[in-house]
């Protein structure tokens, strides 16, 4: 099966995707589109590395970004002759949400969504913002820059695999999240698994109800539930 796989800038449900994505990737042939959005907040969390990991596994895997594209989306268009079977975005940001629900066709995870209506081809989104009220979430690494004493031998830093822990600052392009630094630091600077309460408003959450009403698109609620669908197995 060819399966399109969109990530935008949403931290929520980021880890679930991947893991989802990865599991995928062991049966199906992969293009991975992202936002630019998307791109940038993969890289905070740590998990481009992932991502590289995944298109190598297959020599048939795409990698696709935004700026990759013009202002038209040639991809988009491309989206039916290329035969893609099924198309999945997840995480999916409140924004690109609430594009999707009032049709605008702005940006290449828009372009997609879009195109695969006008192609028929059967998508699935996971939309972040579900019931308005509170949820928790997690922050990418960072070191707490108050308690960081910017020591001469700096533990975590020598341990780094990727050289990306540059005191006060982890160069999220280099972080591939083992963590590895965790514990190292003896003044406790390093931030990890950082819970923050977040309030989904009304309105972004009256537009994932709004995704039901859109004739090719199937909404699921967590990344997991994707391997439930029938036509992966
Ligand atoms: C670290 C980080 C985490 C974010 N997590 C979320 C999120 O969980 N949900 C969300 O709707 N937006 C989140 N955002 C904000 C979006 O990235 C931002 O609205 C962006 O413009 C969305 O663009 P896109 O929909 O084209 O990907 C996050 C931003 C950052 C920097």
């Amino acid at each position: 099966m060819k399966i399109m796989w969109g990530i935008t800038g949403a931290g929520h449900l980021l880890k679930e995707s991947i893991n989802v994505l990865n599991k995928l990737s062991k049966k199906h042939e992969i293009t991975i589109i992202f936002s630019n959005a998307g791109l940038e907040v993969v890289k905070l969390y740590g998990y481009y590395k992932k991502i590289e990991k995944i298109i190598k596994q297959n020599p048939n895997n795409r990698l696709i970004l935004e700026d990759d594209q013009k202002y038209s989306y040639p991809l988009s268009g491309k989206l039916t002759h290329q035969k893609y079977d099924l198309i999945i975005i997840s995480p999916t940001t409140a924004n690109t949400t609430a594009k999707i629900v009032h049709g605008i066709a702005d940006t290449l995870i828009t372009n997609v969504v879009a195109q695969s209506g006008k192609g028929q081809i059967p998508l699935i989104i996971v939309p972040v913002d579900q019931k308005q009220g509170l949820i928790k979430t997690t922050l990418p690494p960072r070191i707490d820059k108050d308690i960081c004493k910017r020591c001469k031998m700096c533990m975590a830093k020598q341990i780094c695999p990727t050289k990306a822990f540059n005191p006060p600052e982890i160069d999220t392009s280099k972080c591939i999240r083992c963590m590895e630094c965790e514990g190292c630091c003896m003044h406790n600077a390093i931030i990890s698994n950082e819970i923050m309460e977040l309030y989904i408003r009304k309105i972004d959450a009256d537009n994932t109800k709004k995704l039901e009403e859109i004739e090719n698109i199937t909404t699921l609620f967590h990344p997991e539930e994707i391997l439930n669908d029938e036509r992966i197995n």
